[in-house]
């Protein structure tokens, strides 16, 4: 089959991850007999610096023609970059947020699975590790606070700022399935996370969620107040199957989460709507302190386009293929810096590699 893919690979480390998921999706061409074709989308910086704004309309409308989009990461140091003295509205962050919302990717799956063979490189205690963890965070991904109505003025002579955080039952409802769905094909277990104690979009969330759990009697439902989850995931990570949440509690809880499997540079994502298009993209940003340097991890983005082949292509064999290659590549002790073991003693078993090396590892790794 012949796909098109979009690629944005974006600013900082993105050009150089991109390149090794590519790497790696052209191996699985040849291997599968497959083509996928690409074609360069510009976001974020990147796209500043070419047309003035962080997102064209015309690069939405190329994205949107594409089956899938494979993105890297945008943004840049916001002390140092001058896209940062833009108004907010024409930063690098605002070109994503509207190409999530253009093209209703409201989904966001992030799973964050701890691979045996970085146990070393996990900041929690073995007994807590015990055997692993695999958790799904499913996250809403275009309503509530970053998509409300925001202002900045003064009000009675004070500086006033205000954002405002809001969902409809269809936007909860729709989510709400998505990790049922989800949860069925895994172990069968929602947790539901809000602040139901103080919030009336995370009371009307709860509401909704238990009227959706009530089609899926297969499906264990808990809910769970934000603060005790960003506890429980550092204190019993097992406990979790899919983490069900909305937009902002998702970012903070992805970015926890992914610390407790190593690296963010192991956390991958796929952003989807109703149809079978996605948006895949690493969870992690743009690391401008590293970029250029070749030592970025590029796992993330070589997994996110696993979940392309998986979501948006139905090659499921293929999306294995990816991710069992990564898996060998581990454990033949390869390592990028970000996921060497902590105790010095133990770096000696394993190899460091670079940006690249990484890619054609795994790459290599790939054979029917
Ligand atoms: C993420 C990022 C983005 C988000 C930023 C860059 C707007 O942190 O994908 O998690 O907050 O969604
Ligand atoms: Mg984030």
């Amino acid at each position: 089959m012949e796909y098109q893919v979009g690629v944005i690979a974006g600013d900082g480390i993105g050009p150089e991850i991109v390149r090794e998921a590519r790497k790696v999706l052209d191996r699985i061409g040849e291997t599968y007999g497959h083509k996928f074709h690409y074609e360069e989308i510009l976001m974020g910086g990147a796209s500043i610096d070419a047309t003035g704004v962080p997102l064209t309309d015309e690069a939405i409308a190329r994205a949107q023609s594409k089956d899938a989009v494979l993105m890297g990461s945008i943004g840049g140091d916001a002390s140092t970059s001058p896209w940062y003295k833009l108004p907010p509205d024409k930063r690098p962050e605002a070109g994503l947020l509207k190409l999530r919302k253009s093209l209703k990717l409201f989904a966001n799956l992030r799973p964050a699975y701890l691979y045996g063979e970085l146990r070393e490189a996990c900041p929690l205690r073995d007994d807590i590790i015990g055997d692993g963890f695999d958790m799904m965070i499913m996250r809403e991904l275009t309503g509530g606070l970053y998509f409300g109505k925001r202002v900045t003025e003064e009000r009675g002579g004070l500086m006033t700022a205000e954002d405002t955080l809001v969902y409809n039952e269809e936007e909860i409802r729709r989510i709400a399935k998505r990790g049922f769905d989800i949860a069925r094909k895994r172990r069968k277990k929602v947790t539901s996370v809000d602040k139901a104690n103080v919030l009336d979009s995370s009371r009307l969330w709860r509401k909704v969620v238990e009227e959706v759990a009530r089609d899926y009697p297969d499906v264990t439902l808990e809910h769970m107040l934000v603060d005790n989850c960003a506890m429980q995931i550092v204190k019993d990570p097992k406990q979790f199957d899919v983490i069900l949440t909305e937009n902002m509690f998702g970012d903070i809880l992805s970015d926890e989460a992914s610390m407790v499997t190593g690296s963010i540079g192991m956390l991958s994502s796929a952003s989807l709507n109703e149809t079978k298009f996605g948006l895949y993209e690493p969870s992690g940003g743009s690391a401008p302190d590293i970029a250029g340097k070749g030592i970025a991890n590029p796992i993330a983005t070589i997994l996110s386009a696993a979940m392309m082949l998986r979501y948006s292509f139905d090659l499921d064999a293929e999306a294995d293929a990816v991710e069992a290659a990564v898996r060998r590549v581990l454990e033949e002790g390869c390592r990028t810096i970000d996921i060497m073991p902590r105790d010095e003693g133990k770096k000696a078993a394993v190899t460091q590699v670079g940006t690249a090396e990484m890619g054609d590892l795994i790459a290599g790794r790939i054979g029917k």
